[in-house]
């Protein structure tokens, strides 16, 4: 049986997506948590995971299945859903931790790629070896050849493959390992990370991620092997992460740890608890004193409930367009989540290529990180294309022509000095600088005669017309141009293809001429210089202008996806 999967991005923030993950007709948000069912000691039963966390994506062991011949016996004879008595998606590991933890295992990988299809996993994963931290090099080199030829022995497998990307801490190998797995599958699992979160090397976790998304498609699903701590979720997500899956709840709850979205604490040295999950408002600080097995239930609970509100949290952020901020507040929770953040900024050339141009909220300065942020890179490129009157110094991002001091995300900055700033620059020149900006040099120069009429309530700029005819508005939020047709045809005349395009397929014409949405499959071609969030031209393949509209992925996605909308029509 040929499995599916579609994944579609919905919302964008930095490198970070929501996205929507469907295998075999089951689908899941992401990012996502997989909570790991350990079917031994199970601390959350299957049905309270499902009818009280919420959760549609677990994650279980298929060795430790294996090894038991009672429970391999079951599970064989009832399959991994009617034995977990879970509907949602399985994900089943191959015993590539234990590998980790205890440098060996009885199963070979053919057997327990085997088991897995046997036991009708929805994901399932080779024995990859999960190679540690500053590994010595040569034997990282062996293990990832090694881990390499098992990828080979599961390219056929049954399920969607969780496929594993090795190389320690060298770049160059998880290079290597992310080009090679990134051909093969859909599903990519970045592993051997565990003991660089426990260890709190946040820096090394960033430049190994970066390494492997610069090296992956973009539509590829990526899963963090292990990383199931909120405090560093933001981060990892904001890298481009989809999937995690996390043991901790359930592991830091055996040591009475308590996880908080800041960092972990020790349950007994605390005398409140900073939480109002159904746990710590049932027991408060009494939660101590449970017995043992009932606490460590209780708490594995509480560690779940932090978990899953922290990913939301990350998700409401992203749609907001302020994951940056909730970044810079998680890094002044440790001194190596500041580090962690700061090697972000390192990486801000690749992640300003994934971010959009405009967002649905202000712009906060929030730590000096923020002087870094892939905003900041964006607008100086499109800063320098306005020909101003004036020019200000406006930190973080530098010089800015006063005209477009009413666009995102300089709009979060204005006060009346700066407003005070602008006498004598006209509406018009407001509008061409704009143009430039959105549009590129020179495309101030398509027009002539233009008209402005404002808002009557706002009193701002609202709609722009040439002769008599409205050639474009100015959008409320982030006074960026949607141009009309008559505009984009001026614009297309002025810049060659495929400047400011975004080519489709013959056969998407007839719908997006009718004002459908273009989807991802029928993009023959798109600028590349185009971000998230820009108004472009809709062409055929003989560049005549079918519509306007936004555009919602970057043009590497553009090109990478199969599923989803690519541009919002108008
Ligand atoms: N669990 C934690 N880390 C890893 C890893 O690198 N590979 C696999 N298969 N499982 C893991
Ligand atoms: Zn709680």
């Amino acid at each position: 049986m040929a499995h599916e999967l579609r994944f579609q991005i919905k919302d964008k923030d930095i490198g970070a997506r929501i996205g929507e993950l469907e295998i075999d007709g089951k689908g899941i948000k992401t990012p996502a948590i997989m909570p790991v069912y350990n079917p031994n000691k199970p601390t959350i039963p299957i049905k309270d995971l499902k009818d009280k966390f919420g959760i549609r994506i677990v994650m279980t062991n298929s060795y430790i299945l294996y090894k038991n011949s009672d429970l391999r016996n079951k599970v064989i004879e009832n399959g991994i859903h009617r034995f977990l008595n879970f509907d949602g998606l399985i994900a089943t590991d191959s015993g590539s931790y234990q590998l980790m933890r205890y440098g060996t295992v009885s199963v070979s990988n053919r057997e327990i790629i085997e088991f897995q299809e046997r036991i009708g996993s929805d994901i399932g994963s080779f024995l990859d070896i999960p190679t540690l931290p500053n590994a010595y090099k040569p034997r990282a080199i062996e293990q990832l050849e090694l881990t390499l030829e098992r990828a080979g022995g599961a390219e056929n497998a049954k399920f969607v493959v969780n496929a594993g990307i090795q190389g320690s801490t060298f770049l160059d190998l998880r290079k290597k390992a992310a080009i090679e797995i990134g051909k093969r599958f859909r599903l990519c699992a970045i592993g051997g990370i565990v003991r660089l979160m426990e260890d709190y090397r946040f820096s090394d976790l960033v430049d190994i991620i970066v390494t492997v998304k610069k090296n992956l498609p973009t539509n590829r699903v990526v899963h963090a092997f292990g990383l199931g701590h909120p405090m560093s979720m933001g981060l990892v997500v904001a890298l481009g992460c989809d999937i995690f899956d996390s043991a901790a709840y359930a592991l830091y709850a055996q040591e009475f740890r308590y996880i908080t979205e800041y960092g972990t604490k020790k349950l007994h040295d605390m005398e409140y608890l900073p939480c109002s999950c159904p746990v710590c408002n049932k027991y408060g600080v009494e939660l101590k004193e449970l017995p043992n097995e009932e606490k460590i239930r209780e708490l594995a609970r509480h560690n779940l409930y932090v978990t899953i509100e922290e990913l939301n949290r990350i998700k409401e952020a992203i749609r907001e367009g302020v994951l940056w901020e909730l970044l810079s507040i998680r890094a002044r929770s440790h001194p190596s989540l500041i580090e962690g953040i700061n090697r972000v900024t390192r990486h801000n050339k690749f992640l300003s290529k994934l971010d959009p141009i405009t967002k649905n909220s202000g712009f906060f300065v929030s730590g000096r990180e923020s002087t870094q942020r892939t905003e900041v890179i964006n607008t100086r490129v499109r800063a320098k294309r306005v020909t101003s009157k004036k020019l200000i110094m406006l930190r973080p991002f530098g010089n800015i022509p006063v005209e477009v001091l009413d666009i995102y995300p300089f709009n979060s900055f204005m006060c009346p000095e700066l407003a005070d700033k602008r006498k004598g620059i006209s509406d018009i020149d407001i509008f061409r600088a704009i143009l430039d900006y959105q549009f590129g040099s020179g495309a101030s120069e398509i027009i002539d005669r233009i008209s402005v009429k404002k808002s009557r309530n706002t009193g701002r700029m609202r709609w722009i017309y040439q002769g008599r005819e409205l050639i474009a508005s100015i959008r409320a939020s982030d006074h960026f141009i949607i141009p009309k047709l008559p505009l984009a045809e001026k614009l297309k005349e002025k810049f060659p293809l495929p400047r400011l395009r975004v080519i489709i397929d013959k056969d998407a014409v007839p719908f997006v001429r009718e004002g459908k949405s273009v989807f991802a499959k029928f993009v023959v071609d798109v600028d590349k210089d185009l971000r998230a969030g820009d108004e472009v031209l809709i062409v055929d393949q003989n560049d005549n202008l079918i519509r306007t509209g936004t555009l919602l992925l970057s043009p590497e996605e553009v090109k990478d996806f199969d599923y989803g909308v690519a541009v919002r029509v108008r």
